[in-house]
């Protein structure tokens, strides 16, 4: 790939929230996870996991529990998302990757943020959608979220630091949001 075609990559990805029903290839499902392996990390350590989940049972746990969460969360914004009858953190979409990191790590959440980007910049080259999820950080402050990622395969010392949903897009993608200025100083 020619160095004009990764960065269309970075400024032409979105974040997606409408998703086809259909799920993303295997062998796109392998990049996405090469890629998200391949991101930087302090000391080279790689403090990281991958949870991925196109399991629909458990798709939907992963729904009622957060819900369940949000409804108790005391923040209006989320409250009011629970109510929404077709509610699903992940926008439904097909896969969802959850990343945890050891806690023990130099610089676990910024390594895991990274792995994470790469695995969504790496969508947006295969031309799948995908979407940053903050949800799976809520769930993790209950007892019930913890036993759930912990059954799900997480590794003990082991904290989720995000996640994501994949798919193929529905519709179009949406527009750039305007980006922020007067955010660089350049010292020369
Ligand atoms: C740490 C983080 C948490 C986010 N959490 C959510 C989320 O829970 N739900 C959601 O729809 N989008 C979430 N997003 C996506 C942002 O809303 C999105 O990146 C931002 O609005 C800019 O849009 P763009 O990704 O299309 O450039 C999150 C993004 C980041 C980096």
């Amino acid at each position: 790939m020619c160095k004009k075609e990764s960065l269309k990559i970075l400024f032409e990805r979105r974040s997606v929230r409408s998703f086809k029903e259909e799920q993303i290839k295997d062998s796109e499902l392998e990049i996405i996870l090469k890629a998200a392996q391949f991101a930087p990390s302090a000391m080279g350590q790689q403090p990281w996991h991958f949870t991925v989940i196109q399991d629909k049972e458990i798709l939907n746990r992963i729904n009622v529990l957060t819900r369940k969460v949000y409804e108790k969360s005391g923040i209006p914004r989320l409250e009011e998302r629970a109510k929404a009858e077709n509610f699903s953190p992940f926008y439904n979409a097909p896969t969802y990757i959850i990343v945890s990191v050891d806690e023990k790590s130099v610089a676990p959440i910024a390594d895991g943020a990274l792995a994470l980007g790469n695995a969504l910049l790496a969508a947006e080259g295969l031309g799948i959608g995908s979407c940053w999820i903050h949800a799976v950080n809520y769930l993790y402050t209950t007892d019930e979220g913890k036993e759930l990622f912990r059954e799900l395969g997480m590794p003990e010392g082991y904290i989720p630091i995000g996640s994501a949903a994949f798919g193929y897009i529905a519709g179009e993608k949406p527009e750039p949001a305007p980006r922020r200025e007067g955010n660089i100083n350049i010292i020369k």
